[in-house]
């Protein structure tokens, strides 16, 4: 029994954010499907490119879980990206983990470094590389964690020790864990972002982004963004996520015993090839993982050393894992990363860091496990593997 006065996890995300229904009797609010607002309104309302009623809902709720003091909502994920890397300068630099998303690399690679931003790549799995923020005081230190698609887990406390008495910041992109999983801020780290498309809608029908932080600099920086950049998402995108997010609990409880039954299923099958899973044992990082995330969440990564064709026969086999971009949602999931979210890196890049042509990654949904796994057998078997 916690008789604490904070609240848990599951009773914010349904109760925290539940405003602007006054006197109305509705205990969902409405979408406020306006562009525009009477001036010197009771609320500070203007215009919705600068905050609508539902924003502030939704950032209410995710400042909660996400145990922050400002959330700031975004059009997308990539979108929220953007707010973040536009504060910097011409002659900033960016010290990030060099497994990241395909469209965080493209957009700092192709769009950011055009304006006189530099990056350098490491491997933070890599003791020497959390030294490397001492010696070259980056402005950014960008991690995902688990990585995008290799599932690598980065160990967020220790980045954070090191930035934390400087003017470096320490940005963790929270998506493939969840805010239900774990808590960057908490952990130590400056920013928590979030593609809201993905878990905490986790219904695959509208997209998003969050930016939270604890720090009133870029809780500034990042309303600054959502106005001045035309970075705002719509307000039924806000409404159906925050919906979405009523569930996030349950559906991340489930995912995460789907994926981890998926995981012991194909390492079982082959015991040879690499099948990367936060909470499998076998996992390098698997203590890291225990560490900082309260479950292995629903995504699966593996290489069964099989090419590039038999990888896209079997994903085109499966029933129930549509091959598709994207993750986190109800249904089940596959992708390609090499020909598909990673595209845009380029070869030699990618297989540096292990994304063959042989790697496949599963986001796993909620439906019944065991029809899942008849479902990748048969593909294994159709296509002898
Ligand atoms: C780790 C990660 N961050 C950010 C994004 C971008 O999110 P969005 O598609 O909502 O722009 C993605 C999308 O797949 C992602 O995997």
């Amino acid at each position: 029994m916690n008789n604490k006065k904070e609240p848990h996890f599951e009773t914010d995300s349904i109760h925290a954010g539940n405003e602007f229904r006054e006197g109305t009797g509705a205990i969902i609010p409405p979408i406020y499907a306006t562009s525009t607002f009477e001036s010197d309104n009771d609320y500070g309302f203007d215009y919705t490119r600068s905050g609508n009623p539902n924003f502030t809902n939704l950032e209410k709720t995710i400042a909660k879980i996400e145990k922050a003091d400002y959330a700031t909502v975004f059009a997308s994920g990539v979108s929220a990206i953007t707010a973040v890397l536009s504060t910097l300068d011409k002659g900033s630099m960016i010290l990030a983990e060099e497994n990241i998303y395909g469209c965080t690399y493209r957009l700092i690679d192709q769009v950011f470094c055009k304006f006189g931003v530099s990056v350098e790549y490491v491997d933070f799995t890599n003791e020497k590389s959390i030294k490397r923020i001492s010696e070259v005081s980056p402005d950014l230190v960008w991690i995902e964690s688990p990585t995008n698609p290799l599932l690598k887990v980065i160990d967020i406390e220790s980045i954070a020790n090191e930035t934390k008495d400087s003017e470096t910041a320490l940005v963790v992109d929270n998506t493939f864990s969840s805010s239900y999983i774990q808590c960057p801020l908490e952990l130590g780290a400056d920013i928590s972002l979030l593609s809201l498309t993905k878990y905490t809608n986790g219904h695959s029908d509208a997209l998003g982004g969050v930016v939270c932080t604890r720090d009133t600099y870029w809780g500034d920086k990042m309303m600054f963004s959502q106005k001045a950049l035309g970075l705002q998402p719509s307000p039924f995108d806000c409404w159906l996520i925050q919906r979405g997010l009523k569930t996030q609990s349950i559906r991340m409880e489930k995912h995460s015993n789907n994926a981890y039954e998926i995981a012991k299923y194909l390492e079982e099958r082959f015991p040879n090839e690499k099948v990367f899973y936060p909470f499998l044992e076998s996992h390098p990082q698997y203590e890291i993982a225990l560490k900082q995330m309260k479950m292995g969440s629903g995504i699966i990564t593996a290489d069964l050393g099989i090419g590039l064709e038999k990888t896209v026969s079997l994903l085109n086999e499966l029933q129930y894992f549509t091959k598709a971009e994207s993750l986190g949602g109800i249904e089940s999931l596959s992708c390609h990363p090499a020909s598909m979210t990673h595209a845009a890196i380029p070869r030699n890049v990618r297989e540096s860091v292990g994304i063959t042509d042989s790697l496949f990654r599963l986001s796993v949904g909620i439906e019944n496990v065991d029809d899942l796994i008849i479902d990748l057998s048969s593909a294994l078997d159709k296509i002898g593997a």
